[in-house]
């Protein structure tokens, strides 16, 4: 049977968002997200007294950072209506509202602790739900971070990669559907998704730091199964630098809401094929927290440049 037909049984909705598989509308009654997420912004906010403008999306082993947020207020997910929970290792599952600071200053984020992915079986809309949430929640920028595959020979293990411009090639995008204008318009221009003037503090950031400077074009795949070395070198050809699982959709509903974006990659192995040897998820979590410092240091310096654009 396709789809959904009701029955005498009442059905109640576990998470916010419709079943969905690939090429195949969904025939249940679509959720109004708009006003989920507006309900979960609202539960958050009356949380703390921080209205941060920034929110920060920190990938697998990179988490540690929103640990060092000052007048913290920490939400589970699980505590979030609508949200969805984390499955993948090295995912805590909260959100994190507090103070970044630095000689610069303090900023207030809004840290996702953790994300949840495609290949865990989420649907683009649950995967996005969060950053619905922080757009009603006023966020109006989001720095966004993953682990990825490094396809460019002049990356080394360990390199933070500015993310230039995606690939989408997981089969899916959170715009698919009835499109609610309340969030952005039907056809977003995603010309500029990745905000040059960001690209360009974080370029300056890191070379004010002495860390190795990269940009480059993140090819999104659904996962969970690494790229065999045959799709690497098909990924090389098209144009991409670095792959991943993660990232493309949130920067896609974030470019529908208005939210400018900067999306850093840390490279936590060289892709499948590039070195002679097998890829694992331990070593994506070893690399993670060997440049952590870097990594944090980064953010930290980017952070009050980034408040200094969305506040004015
Ligand atoms: N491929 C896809 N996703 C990844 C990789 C990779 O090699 N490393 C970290 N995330």
């Amino acid at each position: 049977m396709i789809g959904w037909t009701a029955t005498a049984t009442a059905v109640t909705w576990p998470t916010a968002i419709c079943e969905w598989s690939p090429g195949r509308p969904s025939t249940r009654p679509m959720p109004d997200q708009f006003t989920l997420a507006d309900s979960a912004a609202q539960l958050v906010l009356k949380r703390t007294a921080l209205r941060p403008k920034i929110g920060l999306v920190l990938g697998s082993g990179l988490g540690a950072f929103a640990d060092s947020l000052t007048d913290a207020t920490r939400i589970p997910y699980a505590e979030i209506p609508g949200f969805p929970r984390s499955t993948a290792i090295g995912h805590a599952g909260q959100m994190v509202i507090g103070q970044v600071t630095s000689q610069a200053g303090s900023v207030a984020v809004a840290a996702m602790q953790g994300r949840v992915h495609l290949y865990e079986g989420y649907s683009p809309q649950e995967v996005t739900f969060p950053i619905r949430v922080f757009g009603r929640m006023g966020i109006r920028a989001v720095v966004l971070t993953n682990a990825a595959g490094g396809i460019n020979l002049s990356y080394s293990q360990g390199a933070l990669v500015v993310i230039r411009d995606h690939i989408n090639l997981q089969g899916s995008n959170p715009l698919v559907g009835p499109n609610d204008d309340r969030f952005g318009v039907r056809f977003p221009d995603m010309t500029h998704a990745y905000a040059k003037e960001y690209r360009e503090i974080a370029r300056e950031e890191a070379a004010r730091l002495d860390i190795p400077q990269h940009e480059g074009v993140y090819a999104g795949l659904l996962g969970p199964s690494y790229e065999t070395p045959a799709e690497i070198e098909y990924l090389r050809r098209i144009g991409a630098d670095l792959v991943g699982m993660s990232t493309v959709a949130e920067v896609i509903a974030a470019r529908h809401m208005g939210i400018k974006v900067l999306a850093i990659s840390c490279v936590t192995n060289m892709a499948a094929g590039i070195l002679d040897q097998p890829l694992s998820h331990a070593e994506v979590m070893e690399t993670g927290e060997r440049v952590k410092t870097i990594f944090e240091a980064l953010l930290r310096a980017v952070l009050p440049r980034i408040s200094a654009d969305v506040s004015s």
